[in-house]
């Protein structure tokens, strides 16, 4: 007889149906686990062989096979150990043969018998929510897991003996709660930052409508500080961004306890990062920093150290808002649509921009457009906002901090951004919930300036000679300080303001 029990493989964030099959019947005695496993799956034998005597079933002396159907797509992961395991209980009667029916199984198991926490729970209740199906999966994983639904069935068992227990009633396992991860330590605040009130009012503006922004200026001016503090400006993912970021971040394994938390993710990942740590990849195809900043902020620190290639493989997922990751023998698409916010120095030197300061390594100009040239000119075309971060002088440090911090940004933003979501919403567009998600068709449309600010941004885009992408992000811009404003015209103030953002960099290489 056979035995069957469902359970999931991923592909991306999808959860497909796997089958497993299990089959004890006479013969050699021999443990085989056929169907593409990869080494974490093959190795579950010697975990289920263990974890069944350690919970008081020893293997009969028989030929065991399992099967994990489809067998030609390939299977990763240990989460395959539970529904192996139950699949043989099954077999064995240690638990009712219908038991299992309508259940999804996934769960990894220790020796002695404990399940242990997987990756992917998330994608695989709303899974199995879609089947019909209810859940079972390990302790630590069940407020995850509830998340799918009200409804469903899910059963978050400690070890073996305690689901065996459900199984038979006499021990009844009470459904998990979901769980949101307590908003634990407060974030840095603004008002630690002196003077700075143009940066502080580019990441105002980059907050309000999810742009891009980099940052240059001398080492020490508070770049990192600045960046830093962005989260506590951002509003909370609402409870469909929420789902979304907690899809990735599941199938990365990064879900603690089972909580989810509605804080947008701020990812900042070292400059030696490669192109599969950025954009995901690698043997598992995993995500990478782009997809687990999805919904919330990139933060590359020192931009130019990056490797340009690594930059490069940026432009299509900025545009795309996902990235498809192929490999030999599978492709996946990861959503990836963050706010790219980086910073970097002037020059090698960091300085060429301070007034008197001269190069070690030639002109000022020199250092800097060799410094600079690491840069692609399409990267920095996707940026929407560009300011220089002068040195704070000793003058300003003296100074008491500033009255307003980070609550009173972050109520504008967020009014800010109703307005935009509202907008979008209202014109069928419930994706894009921030002026930069804006399609640039709808754009024109609802960033339309009047007379004067038409007149400007005209004579600007022919002198300063805008890219098309450039002008429409200097719309875009003008979009949100309108909306930061209160107001649903884009007047000239805006455009004025929204064109002073556009890249000094790309400037100064006209001009070197
Ligand atoms: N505006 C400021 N107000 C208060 N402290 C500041 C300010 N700017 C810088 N500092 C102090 O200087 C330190 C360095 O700042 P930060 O690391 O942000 O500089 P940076 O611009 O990122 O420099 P680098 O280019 O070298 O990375 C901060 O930790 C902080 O103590
Ligand atoms: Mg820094």
């Amino acid at each position: 007889m056979v035995t069957r029990v469902s359970t999931v493989s991923f592909e991306g964030v999808e959860a497909r149906a796997v089958e497993v099959q299990v089959q004890v019947a006479p013969g050699d005695v021999k443990f085989n686990v056929v169907g593409l496993p990869d080494k974490a799956v093959g190795e579950s034998r010697e975990r289920v062989r263990s974890a069944m005597i350690s919970s008081g079933l020893s293997l009969p002396t028989k030929r065991i096979t399992v099967n994990l159907a489809p067998a030609d797509t390939p299977k990763e992961g240990s989460h395959y150990d539970l529904p192996i395991a139950l699949g043989l209980m099954a077999a064995l009667g240690a638990i009712p043969s219908d038991a299992l029916d309508g259940f999804t199984v996934l769960g990894e198991l220790a020796l002695d018998g404990s399940i242990t926490p997987v990756a992917g729970v998330l994608p695989a209740a709303i899974a199995a929510h879609g089947r019909g199906q209810g859940l079972i999966c390990p302790r630590a994983c069940g407020p995850e897991a509830a998340w799918a639904s009200e409804e469903m069935a899910v059963i978050a068992p400690e070890n073996l003996v305690q689901l065996a227990n459900h199984f038979k009633g006499t021990q009844v396992l009470s459904r998990p709660e979901p769980a949101v991860a307590l908003r634990g330590g407060a974030l840095p605040d603004l008002a630690e930052i002196k003077g700075q009130e143009n940066a502080k009012r580019a990441l105002e503006i980059a907050a309000a409508g999810g742009h891009n922004l980099l940052m240059s200026g001398p080492p020490g001016a508070g770049k990192s500080m600045l960046a830093q503090r962005l989260p506590s400006i951002l509003p909370a993912l609402s409870p469909r961004e929420l789902l979304e970021v907690s899809m990735v971040h599941s199938v990365a394994g990064l879900i603690e306890e089972g909580q989810l938390s509605d804080r947008r993710p701020f990812r900042a990942p070292h400059h030696s990062a490669s192109t599969a740590a950025l954009v995901g990849g690698g043997v598992t195809a995993r995500p990478g920093e782009i997809s687990l900043a999805h919904r919330g902020v990139l933060f590359l620190d020192e931009l130019p150290e990056f490797q340009p290639q690594t930059l490069d493989s940026l432009r299509q997922p900025m545009e795309t808002g996902e990235v498809m990751i192929a490999r030999a023998n599978a492709r996946c698409t990861y959503p990836a649509r963050f706010q790219l916010v980086a910073a970097m120095n002037p020059c090698r030197c960091g300085q060429a921009t301070e007034p008197g300061f001269a190069c070690r390594r030639g002109q000022n100009e020199r250092c800097m457009a060799q410094y600079q040239a690491r840069l692609s000119g399409p990267l920095l075309d996707r940026i929407d906002l560009t300011i220089e971060v002068p040195a704070v002088r000793a003058a300003d440090l003296i100074l008491p901090p500033p009255a307003e911090g980070s609550a009173e940004v972050a109520r504008r933003v967020a009014a800010a951004r109703a307005v935009q979501s509202g907008r979008y919403a209202a014109l069928g567009l419930p994706a894009s919930t921030t002026n930069a998600a804006c399609p640039a068709a709808v754009l024109e449309q609802v960033a339309a300036p009047d007379a004067q600010g038409l007149a400007l941004v005209r004579d600007a885009s022919e002198a300063m000679k805008l890219s098309a992408r450039g002008y429409h992000r200097v719309l875009r811009v003008a979009r949100t300080l309108a909306d930061l404003d209160g107001t649903s015209r884009v007047g000239r103030v805006h455009v004025a303001e929204a064109l002073s953002y556009r890249s000094h960099l790309d400037r100064r290489r006209v001009a070197a």
